[in-house]
């Protein structure tokens, strides 16, 4: 364990809960280990599926002190980043492929106080974010095509998370997104990432506390067991 290597961060994605006791989901969750919460929020344009906005993170904050990842996967994210960092997001991501200018976006996440994250797609390269990775706090890189939890992992993604690693350095906050379990989830800290969204993985499993632990350590295990500080 060395401190200038990024922390391994369990990150479960509220898309895979129970919606009707969303608040009894997130508090389970918090007990049973998980560090950050993971919000995906869809708009049926940039994917085609629709999910959740402001009054639900907001209703979600109430019942919860872990750390919001927001997901953006909607079209123009500049219109809505204000509702989100009002209604209780920590970190808000948004997506490359939908910005031409994503310098205005960043500014607008950094000048409401929160941390900001850029995500691609699994066929979006590193190189459309390159100028830009000294300005976010985390990239997002997308391991299922962006819209519907449960889908198998696409491990053509992984030399991505290398690449980035190499990139960013050490201390760098690299979260892969889409099909994590204990098994993939080995690999993917192997090839650089440091926080790991896990919807099914968390929510498909009564013990959640189980869960989180075998995802915890399958990413020591991963990231060459002693390295990171988990
Ligand atoms: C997919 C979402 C993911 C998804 C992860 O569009 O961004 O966060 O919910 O769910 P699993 O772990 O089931 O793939
Ligand atoms: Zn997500």
């Amino acid at each position: 364990m060395t401190d200038n290597m990024a922390r391994l961060r369990i990150a479960p994605s509220m898309l895979s809960c129970d919606f009707g006791r969303v608040g009894e989901e997130i508090r389970e969750i918090e007990k049973a280990g998980a560090d950050w919460l993971h919000v995906d929020v869809m708009d049926g344009h940039f994917v085609p599926n629709i999910t959740v906005g402001p009054p639900v993170v907001r209703a979600m904050r109430k019942n919860s002190s872990l750390f919001f990842d927001v997901h953006l996967m909607i079209d123009n994210p500049l219109k809505h980043v204000a509702s989100f960092a009002e209604a209780g997001a920590d970190l808000i991501n948004f997506h490359i492929e939908v910005e031409d200018e994503p310098g205005d976006v960043i500014a607008e996440i950094r000048r409401l106080g929160k941390k900001v994250g850029v995500a691609v797609k699994p066929k979006t390269s590193v190189d459309s974010v390159k100028e830009i990775l000294d300005r976010v706090d985390m990239v997002l890189v997308m391991s299922v095509e962006p819209g519907f939890g449960g889908q198998r992992f696409m491990p053509e993604v992984l030399p991505k998370l290398t690449e980035l690693r190499k990139l960013m350095g050490p201390e760098a906050d690299i979260q892969i997104d889409g099909g994590i379990d204990e098994n993939r989830i080995v690999e993917a800290a192997n090839a650089g990432a440091n926080i790991f969204v896990a919807g099914t993985a968390v929510f498909g499993n009564e013990n959640r506390t189980a869960a989180i632990a075998a995802l915890r350590e399958g990413a020591l295990r991963g990231a060459g067991l002693n390295s990171r500080e988990c």
